[in-house]
């Protein structure tokens, strides 16, 4: 099955691919983490990505375009995908059409996870942090470790937060969603094939909720 999710920034795309990565063997393709793995290796890619991803503004569609092109042709791919925050405007939509279809691959759904409450979009995201060893996920108010400053998964005492989760980076970040990512709800509603889920709905339920739909379609 291919797949993409698509949300604002916080709407749990991350958490809920790496539920269906876990439960249904698909691959998470996040293109935030691509770029994030660019910039730990300091290639130029990942270079020229910095400041704009700090900024909260999007990278250009040719860049992540790239990126997504090289990845999707990985043999462990072939099973199936998960898209995390790709494609992102009408233009990166159109380039992946295309790429689907060189592939003679096809899309099977486009799960919206919807959240219209931006408070509560900030408030996700400005308390999180990951151990920095394994990357477990924490948060301030919601999910602190057992043991105060220790991974739970690994032990370490090292976490880490995103430059771009600060509160002035989230109003840029759910500008560009709004302006330039928003318009492929109607996209793919046209096209037949986008899937609403509330995403206000607690994890578990998000989670049971795309199961069902997933289990209806398979
Ligand atoms: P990216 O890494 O894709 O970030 P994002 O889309 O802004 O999304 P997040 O990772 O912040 O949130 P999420 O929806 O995955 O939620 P999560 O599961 O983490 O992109 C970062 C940057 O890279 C962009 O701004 C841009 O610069 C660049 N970029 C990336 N892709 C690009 C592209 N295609 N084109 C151009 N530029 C691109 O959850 C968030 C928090 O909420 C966590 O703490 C989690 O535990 C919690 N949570 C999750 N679900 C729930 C729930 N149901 N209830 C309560 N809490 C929940």
């Amino acid at each position: 099955m291919n797949l993409i999710l698509l949300g604002p920034p916080g709407s749990g795309k991350g958490t809920q691919a790496r539920f269906l990565t876990d439960k249904r063997g698909l691959v998470q393709l996040s293109t935030g983490d691509m770029l994030r793995s660019a910039m730990a290796a300091g290639t130029e890619i990942g270079l020229r990505a910095k400041d704009i991803m700090a900024s909260g503004r999007l990278v250009s569609d040719d860049v992540v375009n790239g990126i997504v092109g090289e990845r999707i042709d990985a043999p462990d791919v072939r099973k199936g995908f998960i898209l995390d925050g790709y494609p992102r405007t009408l233009g990166q939509a159109a380039a992946l059409e295309k790429m689907l279809a060189d592939r003679r691959r096809k899309l099977d759904a486009v799960i919206e996870l919807r959240v219209d409450d931006d408070d509560e979009l900030v408030r996700r995201v400005s308390g999180r942090y990951t151990c920095a060893k394994c990357g477990e996920g924490y948060h301030d108010q919601t999910k602190q470790p057992r043991r105060p400053g220790v991974c739970d998964k690994c032990g370490s005492t090292e976490f880490k937060r995103r430059a771009d989760d600060s509160a002035e980076a989230m109003k840029i970040r759910l500008m560009a969603y709004y302006k330039e990512t928003s318009p492929l709800i109607g996209y793919y509603t046209c096209k037949g094939n986008l899937f609403p889920i509330d995403g206000l709905a607690d994890m578990a339920n998000v989670e049971r909720a795309i199961g069902g739909l997933l289990d209806k379609l398979a």
